[in-house]
């Protein structure tokens, strides 16, 4: 396991009158190589509990685990390596974004790694090719980037770190539908070619379903479920209970399928579907 918490409870504000559990007893196991969707409905902890996994939070009580190592043991060492093994781009990243040139946003990290000069523009180079943004952006202040561009550069820095674990909180919010549609699949072609583990916090389930394997899912500081895609699907109506929908793509076909149409109900993606009717007329009918 690449990550895992044990017994993970976090309270803010403790001792004032503002105290609020933000996680509650989660024990959570992440393994290596994975694409994990993080849902849950606003509030439900999915910030508090990412900024765990490389050391920006202290347990109120419970342990962190990343890579076999407990972050939290005297020693400060595993909680540095943590900030490296683990690459967290928080929600609007562009808002971080200081340095004169994209050239040097980008740097930044692999800077502070203390890595050579050439290594560190290898690095910045490939980041670039993963987001998709082109060479002439380099020289550019990242405050001349449209807004796309600025997010893109934000998660080429911290791609450039080259974390085990890369953590994105809503990396397509506020985009639009061809920003986010590109910011994604970057996501995913990066998770591909490099093998890293890929956490996606979103509160989109469609976009969950295109991306991940796995999802973990949070209700009120609780993870109420972790389990591949089409198992967190088959609970339909638990996670109705809390507000959230499995792909209307999947309704329709649980519907087609309820009808007596022989297509299969583990549909996720428009893709997927394309596939399944295509199938359906040719007469192979339902994969399940
Ligand atoms: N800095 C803070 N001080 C006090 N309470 C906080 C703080 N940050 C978050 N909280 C509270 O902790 C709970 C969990 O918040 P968190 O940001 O982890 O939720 P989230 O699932 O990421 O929500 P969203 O989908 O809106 O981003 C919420 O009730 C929130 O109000
Ligand atoms: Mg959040």
């Amino acid at each position: 396991m690449i990550i895992k918490t044990e017994h993970l409870t976090y309270k803010y504000g403790i001792g004032t009158p503002f105290e609020k559990t933000a996680l509650d007893d989660v024990s959570v196991s992440i393994k290596e190589g994975d694409y994990v969707g993080v849902i849950g409905h606003t509030g439900s902890g999915k910030s508090t509990l990412i900024s765990h996994f490389n050391a920006i939070l202290k347990p109120t009580s419970g342990k962190v685990f990343v890579d076999g190592q407990d972050i939290w043991q005297d020693d400060k060492t595993e909680r540095i390596k943590a900030r490296f093994k683990v690459g967290l781009v928080f929600q609007y990243p562009e808002h971080q974004l200081f340095e004169d040139t994209v050239y040097n946003d980008i740097a930044f990290g692999p800077k502070n790694m203390g890595l050579s000069g050439e290594e560190i523009e290898k690095r910045v180079m490939t980041s670039l090719e993963f987001v998709g943004l082109s060479k002439d952006c380099l020289e550019k202040s990242p405050f001349e980037l449209s807004g796309g561009q600025k997010r893109r550069a934000a998660i080429a820095g911290v791609m450039a770190m080259s974390p085990k674990v890369l953590v994105l909180d809503e990396p397509a919010a506020g985009l639009d539908p061809r920003g986010r549609d590109e910011i994604l699949s970057r996501i995913r072609d990066y998770h591909k070619e490099t093998g890293s583990t890929v956490l996606l916090v979103s509160h989109s389930m469609e976009d969950i379903a295109e991306n991940a394997n796995s999802i973990i899912v949070m209700n009120r500081a609780a993870c109420m479920m972790h389990a591949s895609v089409p198992e967190v699907f088959e609970h339909a109506s638990q996670l109705e209970k809390i507000g959230l929908d499995i792909p209307q793509i999947t309704r329709v076909f649980i519907s087609l399928h309820k009808l007596g149409y022989p297509v299969s109900q583990n549909i996720y993606t428009v893709d997927d579907a394309e596939r399944e009717i295509l199938s359906c007329l040719k007469g192979g009918g339902a994969r399940d």
